[in-house]
């Protein structure tokens, strides 16, 4: 359904309220960013690219024009991504699916899309998208990927990649079988501080990496989402782990080099229902898990929309209380993110050494850039299906142990080496 057609009598989300983030208004939403090297650039990935027909075909047909990209959901990232798109020579926001009409208006008038529908299903339809980027609410990141996956279209999906690993397998086959671009949005991979932490790990500078501390924990910031899905199991897959918990361990998981992953023990909780206005609050509000991986290598990972922390957690401008952090243990150095700090051992006295981020460039225009190129053929996807898929099992294995009270394998879907 195209929004100049019929579009206010079937849109899901058309009645419901304005999104509501616990005080924060849409543009002032999550604030994320993280790492991209050299390495991952020219091929470190390049195993897990391999374009096939339906690539070459596309390729073909947007080498004289730029590459239309189809937004999906025109939230707060929706917006990141259409803004990293504008900045591209080589692409355009050429359509828009979104359900809400107000959003849907101002995307329109901020962007100006050739296509507007009011339902992703139409959008990906339409013969002149080549690729998408899905924002959607989790439960739709499946079908919505599988979808477009079967229209020919490459994607970019925002995290969490799917609702579980088995999900993420089917589209890895599915985007491998069509030779599309599959990528998932973690533009943490790409900020100053992780490229520059990056840059140092490939020095050696860390030496043998053997632990990392994961954190994203919040005092006061469960957030709703449009319909207040980020709190119903159903609808996102999960809470606090799935939401801003995946942010905290991938950027740990990618700074050790996305080692494989064996097993893990975790305990999720559910502590703050009195600070939930939704009608559906069935998800955990913090996590907390050791991953164990096949280097011998170990991550502690702490996540939480709600806790009563202690102060010397800093306060932040929304949600209370907050640290979103990574620290990284080699044995000649050890690497903090923020402030992005080198705890070096020289001749035995540990220096600490304050460091500059890389430079100040747009960590979503570097992944759509890297996005973009891939679709070319010109980079590997710095965020692939492979690792999507390592990423949903270590998710959950976390919520199984949790729920079984022990330590549990990781499944072990991925094909190679991460
Ligand atoms: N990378 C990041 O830093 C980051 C930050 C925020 C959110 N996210 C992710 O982005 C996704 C969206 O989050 P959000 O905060 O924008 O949620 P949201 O609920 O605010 O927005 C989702 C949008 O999807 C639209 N929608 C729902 N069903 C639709 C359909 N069938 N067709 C077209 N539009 C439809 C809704 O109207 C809504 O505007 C989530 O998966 C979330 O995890 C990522």
């Amino acid at each position: 359904m195209r929004w100049n057609e019929n579009a206010t009598k079937n849109e899901p989300h058309n009645a419901l309220p304005p999104p509501k983030f616990a005080g924060a208004t849409l543009l002032a939403r999550h604030v994320c960013g993280a790492g991209f090297s050299k390495e991952n650039e020219t091929g470190r990935n390049s195993k897990n690219f391999a374009p096939g027909r339906s690539t070459n075909v596309i390729r073909q047909a947007v080498k004289k024009r730029k590459l239309r990209v189809g937004i999906i959901g025109a939230g707060w990232p929706g917006q990141q991504h259409a803004r990293a798109i504008a900045e591209s020579a080589e692409a355009e926001v050429y359509a828009c699916a979104e359900a809400d009409r107000t959003r849907a208006e101002e995307f329109q008038s901020i962007f100006a899309p050739q296509k507007r529908y009011a339902d992703y299903r139409d959008l990906l339809g339409d013969p002149g998208v080549d690729a998408v980027v899905i924002c959607l609410p989790n439960f739709l990141h499946f079908p919505a990927t599988l979808a477009a996956l079967e229209a020919s279209k490459h994607v970019l999906c925002e995290k969490p990649p799917t609702l579980n690993g088995p999900e993420m397998v089917l589209l890895r086959e599915e985007a491998a079988k069509r030779g599309l671009v599959y990528f998932f949005s973690r533009q943490f991979r790409f900020s100053p501080a992780m490229r520059r932490a990056r840059e140092l790990i490939a020095e050696q500078r860390l030496g043998q990496i053997y632990f990392a501390e994961a954190t994203w924990v919040r005092s006061r910031g469960i957030p709703l989402g449009v319909g207040g899905w980020f709190t119903e199991k159903a609808r996102s897959g999960g809470g606090a782990l799935i939401d801003i918990g995946i942010h905290a361990l991938d950027a740990a998981w990618f700074l050790m080099g996305t080692p494989r992953p064996l097993s893990v023990s975790a305990a999720v909780f559910q502590n703050f229902p009195h600070l939930v206005k939704n009608a559906v609050f069935d998800v955990e509000d913090s996590a907390f898990a050791f991953v164990r991986f096949a280097n011998g290598a170990v991550v502690q990972l702490k996540t939480s929309w709600a806790g009563n922390l202690t102060d010397e957690i800093p306060e932040g401008q929304i949600f209370g209380r907050e640290l979103n952090n990574c620290t990284i243990y080699g044995n000649k150095a050890t690497i903090r993110l923020r402030p992005l700090t080198l705890f070096e051992d020289v001749k035995g006295k540990l220096v600490d050494r304050a460091l500059e981020p890389a430079d100040d460039a747009d960590s979503f225009v570097l992944q759509m850039q890297n996005f973009l190129e891939a679709i070319a053929g010109r980079a590997a996807p710095m965020n692939s299906a492979e690792q999507a898929v390592y990423l949903m099992e270590m998710l959950d294995a976390i919520y199984l142990s949790s729920a079984t009270g022990r330590e549990v394998p990781i499944a072990r879907a991925g094909k190679t080496p991460a």
